[in-house]
C-alpha cells in the first residue's frame, strides 16, 4: 500500500516555497509585503516608510499579531523607478506569496507594477501614490494616500492666510513623473480659481540638479508664490537655487517635498516652505498615540507623514485579516484565496488609525477627513529643522 505522507497546511507550503522570508520565519506566519524605494533618491521617501512600517510590525506582533498568528513583513527594494517597481512586486507576489502588498512609493512606480499584482489578484495598498487615477488601475488597487487633489488646495489657502497681498503665482513642476504632473494639474486650478494669476509654469525633470535657468524665468515674472511639484533631492534643490538667485517670495512644496530628508538639500534656505499634511502627530487617538510614542523614542523626533501612512497601510491589513480569522483561521487558507477574502474585507472596513477614520470607497479610494498644512522652520544654521503645524 502506498504511505501516506502528511500534508503541509497552506501557510506551511507557502513558507516552504519563500526564497525570502521563510528562513526568518516559521509556517505559522502571515507574510505582508512592503515594495518600497530604499534606495535611489526616492529613498528620501522610501526609508520613512521603512520605518513606520517597523513600527506596525512590533506594535500589532506585541498585540498578539491576527490573534496570536504573527505577521511577517518581507521588504524588497523597489529602487526609484518603474522596473524595480515591476522586479519587487513580482519576487513579493511569486516568491514571498504576500497576502497583500504596501506599496510601491512613487505613482510612477504605482502605474506600471499595481496592474501585475491586480491581475495576479493580489491586494495593493499606496501608501503615498497621490496622482489621480490610482484606485482606478484595477479591483486589488486601493490607497491609503489620499490624493492630492483633496490635500494639495489646503496649501495654497494657508498661504493667502499668512500672506493676504500674494497675487502673482509661477509654478513648477517635474514632467517626468507622473505625480507631480498630476499634482501641478490641481495647483494650477487651484491658483485660478482662487483668482490668482498664474504667470508661468516651469518644467524640470526629476534627475535634474541645476534650475537656473527655469528659476531665473520664474524670478524675472515677479511672482509672489512659488509652487513645486516634484520630489525631495530636486524640489529641495530647485528651492535652494531660488533662494540663491533672490527670490524672496513665498514658496509651497508639493507632496514629493514631504519629507525632513529635503533639510540637508536646502539647509537654512528651506526656512518658510509651506506643505500640506495627510497626518498630524499630534492627532489624538490611541493608536497615534502609540505610534507617535514608538517613533520619538526611535528617531527622536516627530514621525512624517510618510511613515504614518506606511503604518496605516500595515494596519489596515492586520484589522482586515482580524475579522477575516474571526470567520474561519487564516492560517489554514490556501493563499490565493485568502487574498481575494482580504481584498472585499479591506474595502469593507473602517479603520482607526494614526490618520483619523479612515474607509474606502468600492473603487480604493481613502475615505479620510483631516488634513493640515506645515511650515519647515529651520535653524539659522541649516542643520535642524521641524515641520511647525499651522493652526
Ligand atoms: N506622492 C508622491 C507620488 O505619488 C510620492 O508619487
Amino acid at each position: 500500500m502506498k504511505k501516506l505522507t502528511a500534508r503541509p497546511s497552506p501557510l506551511f507550503i507557502t513558507c516552504a516555497s519563500l526564497l525570502l522570508a521563510c528562513s526568518q520565519g516559521n509556517s505559522n506566519t502571515i507574510y505582508i509585503g512592503i515594495g518600497v524605494a530604499q534606495t535611489s533618491n526616492v529613498a528620501l521617501l522610501g526609508q520613512e516608510q521603512v520605518a513606520g512600517a517597523k513600527i506596525a510590525e512590533k506594535y500589532f506582533n506585541d498585540k498578539g499579531g491576527v490573534d496570536g498568528t504573527p505577521i511577517k513583513l518581507v521588504f524588497q527594494d523597489t529602487g526609484g523607478d518603474e522596473q524595480g517597481a515591476i522586479n519587487a512586486f513580482n519576487t513579493l507576489i511569486n516568491q514571498a506569496q504576500v497576502v497583500g502588498i504596501v506599496g510601491p512609493t512613487l505613482s510612477q512606480q504605482a502605474f506600471s507594477a499595481d496592474p501585475i499584482a491586480d491581475r495576479a489578484k493580489v491586494p495593493v495598498l499606496g501608501p503615498s501614490n497621490t496622482a489621480k487615477g490610482i484606485p482606478q488601475i484595477g479591483d486589488y488597487v486601493a490607497r491609503v494616500s489620499a490624493p492630492m487633489a483633496v490635500v494639495a488646495p489646503n496649501a495654497v489657502k494657508a498661504a493667502l492666510k499668512q500672506n493676504p497681498n500674494i497675487k502673482k503665482v509661477a509654478v513648477f513642476f517635474a514632467q517626468n513623473d507622473a505625480f507631480s504632473t498630476s499634482e501641478t494639474e490641481t495647483f494650477q486650478t487651484t491658483v485660478k480659481d482662487m483668482g490668482l494669476e498664474l504667470a508661468t509654469v516651469q518644467k524640470f525633470l526629476t534627475t535634474d540638479t541645476d534650475f537656473q535657468s527655469q528659476a531665473t524665468n520664474a524670478i524675472n515674472v515677479k511672482p509672489d508664490l512659488i509652487i513645486i511639484s516634484g520630489l525631495a533631492a530636486d524640489g529641495g534643490n530647485l528651492i535652494k537655487q531660488l533662494r540663491e538667485l533672490g527670490y524672496k517670495g513665498v514658496i509651497i512644496g508639493g507632496n514629493g517635498l514631504n519629507t525632513s530628508n529635503v533639510f540637508s538639500v536646502c539647509k537654512a534656505l528651506c526656512d518658510g516652505v509651506l506643505i500640506a499634511q495627510a497626518y498630524s502627530p499630534e492627532y489624538e487617538n490611541e493608536i497615534n498615540k502609540a505610534f507617535r510614542e514608538a517613533y520619538r523614542a526611535q528617531f527622536k523626533k516627530e514621525p512624517p507623514q510618510f511613515s504614518a501612512q506606511a503604518f496605516t497601510g500595515v494596519q489596515v491589513f492586520v484589522d482586515s485579516l482580524k475579522v477575516i480569522n474571526s470567520q474561519a483561521k487564516v492560517s489554514q487558507k490556501p493563499v490565493a484565496e485568502l487574498r481575494t477574502q482580504l481584498n472585499q474585507q479591506l474595502l469593507g472596513g473602517k479603520y482607526d488609525t494614526p490618520l483619523g477614520e479612515i474607509s474606502f470607497t468600492p473603487e480604493g479610494e481613502i475615505n479620510q477627513k483631516d488634513f493640515y498644512v506645515a511650515q519647515i522652520k529651520m535653524d539659522a544654521d541649516g542643520k535642524n529643522g521641524k515641520f511647525e503645524f499651522l493652526k
